[in-house]
């Protein structure tokens, strides 16, 4: 059955991989985003597209949407260490907005962008659920200040959600992928030096207790992400997301009813090295990578690896692209192509 979602962050990496899973099942999508990180051009064809802030969500959400992805958030760590405010106000300032406007329209279904960094530093890995919530950054704190909000407001309110804790998403799904600017995130900036726009790629710290002294990572490909997505809507709804017939969940019966708040990690549940990374890179590019050594930098953990064990039963989700070198090619392939577009935009 066809349904209307409201896509906030649709314009970024994330938020438009997703979009377009929907719209590829028959959905109707608006994307709800101020451009301040994302992209016009990635909102995909059949979206409609509104520009404008979560924190003005009241003026366009009515109850005529069957539910929210709520993906619009800023997400550099550094930068939320020296200006926390911004994210204070951005991700559970924008959010209590959402949330407002949501209760006020009748829209009582979310999905919601959590993340690995609601935890800090692990006590155990792979890391489920129930491990304790320390974050070690105005980031993190804002992502579980956030899940908190919500569990409240299905608790109080009668909301049915899903929040998905992504550990490292990766990859492109045809012509939408990562483009952070500044990037942060490994494999894109590794891609930038086998481009030749980048000199070398800094490996923070190799003595790390790890097989090869580098930090050790769980990378996610973001179609694989996006499937988990629909399935959490699936949960929800009682079948109609993905199309399939609701056979044993119904609206009704789902199996995220409402009042429950259900939070999944998405990860591989295999952890990559940073080297191992680089020589990934090296593999299917065909090109060199320097690396330079740097020290530590404070606050990242030895190994983050995902338990995804309530994703895969409660939602039914399997990854499909755990090998990391089809992640790296597909966004090696999205890297090419955003670079060709670049060169033509300049000739
Ligand atoms: N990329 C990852 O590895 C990763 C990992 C864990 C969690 N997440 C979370 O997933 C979500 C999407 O991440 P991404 O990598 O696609 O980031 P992104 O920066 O590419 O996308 C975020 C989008 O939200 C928009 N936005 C920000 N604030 C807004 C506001 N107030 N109103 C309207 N639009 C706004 C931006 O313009 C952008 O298009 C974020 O919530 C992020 O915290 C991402």
């Amino acid at each position: 059955m066809t349904q209307r979602y409201l896509v906030t962050g649709g314009a970024g990496y994330v938020g438009s991989v997703v979009a377009a899973h929907l719209l590829e099942r028959g959905h109707r999508v608006t994307v709800l985003d101020d451009l301040s990180t994302g992209f016009a051009e990635a909102v995909p064809e059949g979206a409609e597209f509104v520009e404008g802030r979560i924190q003005d969500a009241a003026r366009w959400l009515d109850g005529s949407y069957d539910g929210v992805l709520h993906f619009a958030a800023f997400s550099q760590v550094g930068e939320s260490v020296v200006r926390p405010e911004k994210y204070w106000e951005n991700n559970v300032g924008g959010t209590m907005a959402l949330l407002a406007a949501m209760r006020a329209a009748g829209v009582r279904k979310l999905v919601f962008s959590s993340t690995a960094a609601t935890y800090g530093e692990p006590e155990a890995v792979p890391i489920p659920e129930t491990a304790p919530t320390t974050p070690t950054s105005p980031y993190g704190a804002s992502k579980l200040a956030v899940d908190h909000m919500i569990g409240g407001e299905c608790a109080a309110h009668g909301l049915a959600a899903v929040s998905l804790r992504y550990f490292n998403v990766a990859g492109a799904y045809g012509a939408l992928g990562e483009r952070h600017e500044p990037e942060s995130h490994l494999i894109p900036l590794v891609l930038q030096v086998a481009l030749g726009r980048r000199e070398a790629i800094s490996v923070y710290g190799e003595d790390y207790p790890t097989p090869d002294g580098t930090c050790v990572r769980d990378y996610i490909h973001v179609a694989d992400l996006a499937e988990a997505h629909l399935l959490a809507l699936d949960a929800m709804t009682g079948g109609a997301a993905t199309g399939a017939p609701a056979t044993e969940t119904s609206a009704a019966g789902a199996a995220v009813p409402a009042g429950e708040h259900l939070i999944c990690n998405l990860g591989n549940g295999n952890g990559f090295s940073v080297r191992e990374v680089v020589e990934t890179v090296r593999k299917v590019t065909g090109h060199p990578v320097p690396e330079i050594t740097a020290p530590r930098r404070a606050g990242d953990p030895a190994v983050l690896v995902a338990s995804a064990d309530a994703a895969r039963e409660r939602l039914g989700w399997t990854p499909s692209r755990p090998d990391l070198a089809d992640v790296v090619a597909d966004a090696w392939a999205f890297a090419r192509r955003t670079a060709t577009r670049d060169e033509e935009g300049r000739a």
